[in-house]
């Protein structure tokens, strides 16, 4: 295999751009072009500047990819390696991350803005954790006897893997989402074929690279970079294809449904969130209303659990918003790769657009913006920014309150009393996360009741583990990853029957 690796470092290194090599797709364990030769440009988002143009992968290239993956899922070096040998594979990709972390962590920043503190020492070090606990689980993945009530007849079962999947990722996140969706993928035995973000194609190309120098046959892990609306759909509707996990927007969740329809492929699907934290009276609440701001601002809010409903008890609410803005005021927007900066720059010009037509609603609806909805000052002309951005007086069922923003936006909303803020809170299409923040325990334990949410904070924010489930109620989609959950989407059970009177 040739690697590309040398003009992603120069990129990442902010050596030399890549505008008259492109960058390469990795298929069956060889660098490729798109089969049509066309490549779309890639970003810098915190000066905005085109830093390399990338292989446009479309149907071909997919199917291609497929091919390969299918083929790698056969192929005895892959289907006959002992559980214990897919474990320490996952180990050694583990070790190689960890080895390549200071520059994974620069192109990660350099394609996406995200603070380079954040992808360093944040980001890479929970990946590497991640690799690690899945590498455990290849020898764990074991099946039962069954005791049946069926007369001479023994029943077991076995977990095989799905076969070969389809991943396709966001931009927000891109190194986190290749790891939750590829290691417990390759712990279960099957194949993948990542479709990276249009936006951040970069870092996962990195990661394949470093697959097969883990061992990981040719095949096993593929990745086509392209459109959504091209490379996705195809990988979607592909009937070779066994398994599709999906993390993005809610909308394009609902047409992947849709489009996987053809073989009925399994489906799972991280979805967007409009997640409520809720502040009372009885916590401790300057550290209720910091820990708020980072609640929102974690990766310039693009964060499917974002606390983008900030709902504050009303004899509290001066006190608390004085705290969020008086901290935010003070953060360091900028260049994610210059150490101070704490909140980076918006993912594209397209996601900026969005975010600030949402600023220009709310006001136009009469919410009172109590900070930011401008461009921060002293930060790159091109950059995709936007300050930290706080609205007040805002009504439940105005559209900023609704809709999944994806910026540093947040909606503080008051509330009195109990019932009134569980209804508020659950009336809402989504469902991912939610947090409290009280010193009353039973409060906290009848909120985490009361909530219709796939993950409950309790005085805490952000927080993911390997071993926790992690995945959405109602609109913010279906199947758990981590944890020993995210088997049931890698895996499929087999059930034997043995009639023990010998042939009949
Ligand atoms: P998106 O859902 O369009 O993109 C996510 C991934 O899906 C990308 O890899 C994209 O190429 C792919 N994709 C897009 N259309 C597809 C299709 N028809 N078939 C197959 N794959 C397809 O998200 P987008 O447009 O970048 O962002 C729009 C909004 O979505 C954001 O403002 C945010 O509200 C939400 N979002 C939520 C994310 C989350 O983590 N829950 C992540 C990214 C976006
Ligand atoms: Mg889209």
């Amino acid at each position: 295999m040739t690697t590309q690796k040398p003009l992603l470092l120069a990129l990442a290194t902010g050596q030399a751009s890549l505008l008259d090599e492109p960058v390469r797709m990795l298929i069956g364990g060889e660098l490729a072009d798109a089969a049509s030769g066309a490549t779309f440009p890639t970003y810098n988002p915190a000066t905005g500047a085109v830093i390399a143009n990338v292989a446009a992968g479309a149907a071909a290239d997919v199917d291609r990819a497929v091919q390969a993956a299918r083929a790698a899922f056969g192929h005895p070096t892959w289907a006959k390696l002992t559980p214990a040998s897919r474990g320490e594979l996952l180990w050694r990709l583990a070790d190689l991350i960890q080895r390549d972390a200071d520059v994974l962590a620069r192109l990660e920043t350099t394609n996406n803005g995200r603070p380079y503190r954040n992808t360093r020492n944040g980001d890479l070090p929970g990946i590497i954790k991640h690799f690690r606990y899945h590498a455990g689980w290849a020898t764990k993945l074991h099946g039962t006897t069954v005791p049946v009530s069926t007369p001479n007849h023994f029943v077991y079962t076995v977990r095989e893997p799905m076969g070969v999947c389809g991943c396709i990722i966001p931009w927000n996140y891109p190194l986190n989402m290749v790891s939750w969706k590829i290691a417990p993928a390759l712990a279960a035995g099957n194949t993948v074929i990542l479709k990276p973000a249009e936006e951040t194609p970069l870092t996962a190309l990195w990661i394949a690279e470093l697959a097969l120098e883990a061992g990981f046959p040719p095949g096993v892990v593929n990745v086509v970079t392209g459109m959504g609306e091209t490379a996705g759909a195809a990988l979607v509707a592909h009937p070779n294809v066994d398994k599709l996990a999906f993390t993005g927007s809610t909308a394009v969740g609902r047409k992947i449904v849709e489009a996987a329809a053809g073989n009925l492929k399994r489906i799972s699907l991280e979805l967007g969130g409009k997640s409520p934290n809720v502040i009372f009276a009885d916590a401790d609440v300057t550290a209720a209303a910091r820990q708020a701001v980072w609640a929102i601002l974690s990766n310039a809010g693009q964060n499917c659990c974002a606390g983008s409903r900030l709902f504050v008890q009303r004899h509290v609410a001066d006190q608390v918003l004085d705290t969020v803005v008086s901290t935010m005021e003070r953060l360091r927007v900028g260049n994610g790769l210059d150490p101070e900066t704490q909140v980076g720059p918006l993912v594209s010009q397209e996601q900026l657009s969005r975010v600030s037509g949402f600023v220009a609603a709310g006001r136009d609806a009469g919410a009172e913006l109590l900070l930011g909805g401008v461009r921060p000052a002293g930060v790159a002309d091109g950059g995709f920014f936007l300050a930290p951005t706080v609205f007040g007086k805002v009504q439940d069922e105005m559209e900023i309150v609704r809709e999944e923003i994806f910026g540093p936006v947040v909606c503080a909303l008051e509330f009195d009393d109990w019932d009134e803020l569980i209804a508020r809170a659950n009336d809402t299409p989504y469902g991912l996360a939610s947090a409290i923040w009280t010193r009353d325990i039973n409060k906290a334990h009848r909120f985490a009741q009361a909530i219709q949410a796939g993950t409950v904070w309790i005085n805490t924010y952000n927080m993911f583990d390997p071993a926790a489930p992690f995945g959405g109620y109602k609109q913010s989609g279906y199947g758990r990853e981590m944890g020993e959950a995210v088997y049931e989407l890698y895996t499929q059970t087999k059930t034997v029957w043995v009639g023990l009177n010998g042939v009949r």
